[in-house]
């Protein structure tokens, strides 16, 4: 017999109910993106205050990153154990924790450890929501469900942004005391709190994942969940999930993903190239250095800015695009033509700079070179917007198998998290020898990306979950 639930062409259930529980899950995207942003508002402050700059200072800013990692890492293993909910509890008492220590940092080491529990968060946070939304959504609104996690991200990147122009603008400047006699730059980090207790209590409202539920043999209450969230044939999905962890209700552990040959599952290591390409085209490079890169190039402190503005308005808007086409055209064909373009519009960067006069060790950008870089540069944040960004968290949350899916995704994004870091560490580097040379690597990987996708990913739209394993 076959056990395994054909997708419900549409769902029974109100698409609004799913959308909401969706959406809570995705708010630990939305702190993703604005504790990984709200940084950049209070370095130079930071700076100042504690007397720091250059390798000091970007060690805390990237500190966070490998807590990410950790964070990342653990996640699936906690998640497997305690659920998912606890795991976004867990993610949102760190955030709350982070900010506070951080807006009362007495040192640049202690803000870096605060940064870290940060961090810790962000990493769990960005392994739970993909997994928990891909577990809860019907499968024909999987791909545009898991794209909120993207959504969120960039709002919270873009929240923050404004969040600290608005500080500033009250304050004075980001060094200025303010509210209670603290400088600005610590509200930046004290204002996550506000976003980190709204998650923890939406997260106590969302019910738990129907498949840990399974895994937990607790059929009854993911039935009642599967009914009043997903729809479709309870007792065949039910039975289907059930399958899918005969015989491994024991705790889970890394070596679910050992492979009968050795090895990581070539799943496994398909996640992991993902990750790592999602990143080496550099996109952060763009979020975390923008202000820097556009002053450095010719463009006054104010324009620079505003474009870091635009850009971030750029990856929210074209998110927007990604959610409505992902479960239409399906990830493939998104990921393929993604890639395509972030290869040509890195492209045209590095042949910019790499060919622009030298002033004063940078490239200076002149006539139409400036306008054409500008344009190329937001044309990829378009390319990724509109697939990799979003693309790859849905298929991190969707491809693997039931039993792998948590500590898999773990691996995965820990991954991605460690190249998050390689490359932020190593654009100051790259950069020094020529921006040119910098984009001329990440065009490179946009290459490899190309190659990838056409090669080794597999259509996963409209497919139950429990189908995954095929
Ligand atoms: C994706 C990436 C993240 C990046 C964001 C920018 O979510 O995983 O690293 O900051 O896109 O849009």
């Amino acid at each position: 017999m076959n056990l395994h639930a054909t997708p419900a062409p549409t769902s029974d259930v109100p698409t609004g109910r799913i959308v909401l529980v969706a959406a809570t899950a995705a708010l630990g995207g939305f702190l993703f993106g604005y504790d990984t942003a709200v940084i950049n508002g209070a370095v130079g402050a930071i700076g100042s205050r504690f007397g720091v700059d250059g390798v000091v200072l970007g060690f805390t800013v990237a500190s966070a990153l490998l807590g990410c990692a950790v964070g990342a890492w653990y996640a699936g293993r906690v998640a497997d154990r305690y659920g998912r909910i606890r795991v976004m509890l867990i993610a949102a008492v760190l955030f709350v924790v982070s900010s506070i220590g951080c807006g009362l940092a007495f040192s640049v080491w202690d803000l870096s450890v605060w940064r870290i529990v940060g961090g810790l968060g962000v990493g769990a946070a960005s392994v739970i929501a993909p997994a928990y939304i891909a577990e809860v959504s019907p499968p024909h609104l999987r791909g545009r469900l898991g794209s909120l996690q993207q959504l969120a991200i960039v709002s919270g990147i873009f929240v923050a942004l404004l969040v600290d122009f608005g500080i500033v603008a009250l304050a004075g400047s980001a060094s200025a005391p303010w509210l209670l006699g603290l400088e600005a730059w610590r509200w930046m980090f004290v204002s996550e709190v506000v976003p980190a207790v709204l998650y923890g209590v939406l997260a106590l409202t969302i019910p738990e994942s129907p498949r840990f539920l399974v895994s937990k043999g607790r059929t009854d209450e993911a039935k009642e969940v599967l009914r009043r969230f997903v729809g479709g044939d309870i007792e065949v999905t039910t039975a289907s999930i059930q399958v899918t962890y005969r015989g491994q209700l024991e705790r889970p552990k890394l070596d679910v993903l050992r492979a009968p040959s050795g090895g990581l599952l070539p799943i496994v290591w398909i996640g992991i190239a993902l990750s790592i390409l999602q990143q080496f085209t550099g996109i952060n490079v763009i979020f975390y250095y923008s202000s820097v890169l556009w002053q450095a190039v010719g463009f006054s402190e104010q324009d620079s800015l505003v474009i870091t503005v635009i850009t971030s308005v750029t990856n929210i808007v074209t998110t927007i695009v990604a959610i409505m086409l992902v479960d239409r055209v399906g990830r493939k064909p998104l990921l393929f033509v993604g890639a395509i373009g972030q290869f040509v519009s890195l492209g045209t960067l590095a042949v910019v700079f790499a060919t622009a006069p030298i002033v004063g060790g940078q490239p200076m950008l002149e006539g139409a070179a400036g306008p054409i870089a500008l344009v190329a540069a937001n044309l990829f944040v378009v390319f990724f917007g509109c697939s990799w960004g979003p693309v790859v968290w849905v298929l991190l949350g969707e491809m693997f198998s039931n039993r792998i899916r948590a500590i898999a995704l773990s691996v995965a994004a820990a991954a991605q998290w460690i190249a998050n870091f390689v490359i932020s560490t190593t654009f100051p580097v790259l950069s020094s020898i020529g921006l040119g040379v910098a984009y001329g690597v990440y065009t490179l990987f946009a290459f490899v990306a190309v190659l990838f996708v056409w090669r080794f990913i597999t259509e996963t739209k409209g497919k139950a979950l429990e189908d995954m394993d095929d």
